[in-house]
């Protein structure tokens, strides 16, 4: 094996549960040589994503499954080596699905060149890429809450719920955030600013909801779906809006997915629950950069990364998402 050559992380097997180290295997293949509209990119990091147990599977979701043997399916930033793409030089920066490895040949029309005056690279990957937009349109938009309203957000000390949580604060709202743990309920309170910081493992969810919500939720922000879910549909107030972002609870067992029990309550109470992906905004990703960017600045937002060193740990950092083992947005530095 040449050791100099680049290393892909591919997919070997659909995983059944979350196990197994055997679901992604390493390779030391040799690149192609870089053709017309093309470019060479060396990665700086890769986005470690619960969404992609979702593209592990056979099942219907917003895109087409991993097939087994190709490199794992992943946004990652780069630095162009070499390109014959035009308007891309060496040099330039770029974010896209890059893929889980360490040195790739694509096309760069799939790619977007990055202005790293406003970020570092890594950035392009949390606050100011994909995780900062999610939270932003998923909350502003189909959460729309109201200065003042209660709003809810779970795994709150995670890469999505952590931005959603400071931007619910900026827009002046009762926040509450929700996370495993006392050292992400200290996280969430003292450095992501939230009113309210509850610690689902420590006591039931819908008791500790209903003591910091005496008087309902407006905006209930799911990352996690499961229990949360039914205590939060518990609390919904008139006209509540239930933002479904994830359901990382459920991702365990795709097959068994269990739905909310206490869904009645949307009726009962004229609310309304939504999914969304980050699909639905493309055309308006300038104003969620545009603000993202003015919030830090200004000191109002900080962008939480959490940082696991080379591509063969990809499969541990994965597993870290389920079990909690990651405070705020989990990437690999290559
Ligand atoms: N709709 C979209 O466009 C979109 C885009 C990106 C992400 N998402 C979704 O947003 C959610 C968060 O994604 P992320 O990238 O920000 O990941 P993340 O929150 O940084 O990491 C996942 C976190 O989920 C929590 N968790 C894991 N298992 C759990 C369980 N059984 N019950 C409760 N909490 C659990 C853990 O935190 P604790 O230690 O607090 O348990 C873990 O740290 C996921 O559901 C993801 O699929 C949706």
């Amino acid at each position: 094996m040449d050791h100099a050559s680049p290393i892909q992380c591919r997919l070997q097997r659909y995983p059944t549960r979350l196990d197994g180290a055997d679901v992604f295997a390493f390779s030391r293949d040799p690149l192609s040589r870089v053709g017309p509209g093309e470019v060479r990119i060396r990665m700086s990091h890769i986005s470690v994503d619960p969404g992609m147990r979702g593209w592990m599977t056979p099942k219907r979701s917003y895109m087409p499954p991993v097939k087994l043997g190709e490199v794992m399916r992943a946004f990652g930033v780069g630095e162009v080596v070499e390109s014959q793409a035009d308007g891309v030089s060496p040099g330039d920066w770029m974010t896209g699905f890059t893929g889980v490895q360490t040195e790739a040949v694509l096309r760069a029309q799939g790619l977007r060149k990055i202005d790293t005056r406003w970020g570092a690279p890594r950035d392009y990957l949390s606050g100011l890429g994909m995780t900062g937009y999610t939270a932003y349109f998923g909350l502003l938009n189909v959460g729309a809450p109201g200065a003042s309203e209660t709003v809810v957000i779970s795994a709150a000390a995670g890469a999505v719920g952590s931005i959603a949580t400071q931007i619910a604060r900026i827009k002046g709202c009762h926040v509450i955030g929700i996370a495993g743990g006392p050292h992400k309920q200290d996280f969430v309170l003292n450095q992501l600013k939230a009113h309210t910081a509850l610690d689902y493992k420590a006591a039931p969810i819908a008791e500790q909801l209903r003591a910091a919500a005496p008087n309902g939720i407006d905006v209930y922000f799911d990352n996690v779906g499961g229990e949360t879910l039914d205590a939060a549909l518990g609390l919904i107030k008139r006209h509540g809006r239930i933002v479904l972002c994830g359901g990382i609870s459920q991702y365990g067992d795709m097959d068994g997915v269990r739905g909310p029990s206490n869904y009645l309550q949307l009726v009962a109470q004229s609310a309304r629950m939504q999914g969304f992906t980050m699909r639905d905004y493309l055309d308006r990703i300038p104003e969620a950069f545009a603000a993202l960017v003015q919030w830090r600045a200004s000191g109002e937002i900080i962008f939480r990364e959490h940082i696991v060193k080379g591509i063969e740990r990809f499969p541990e950092a994965f597993a870290m998402l389920f079990s909690g083992g990651n405070e705020g947005k989990l990437l690999i530095e290559i």
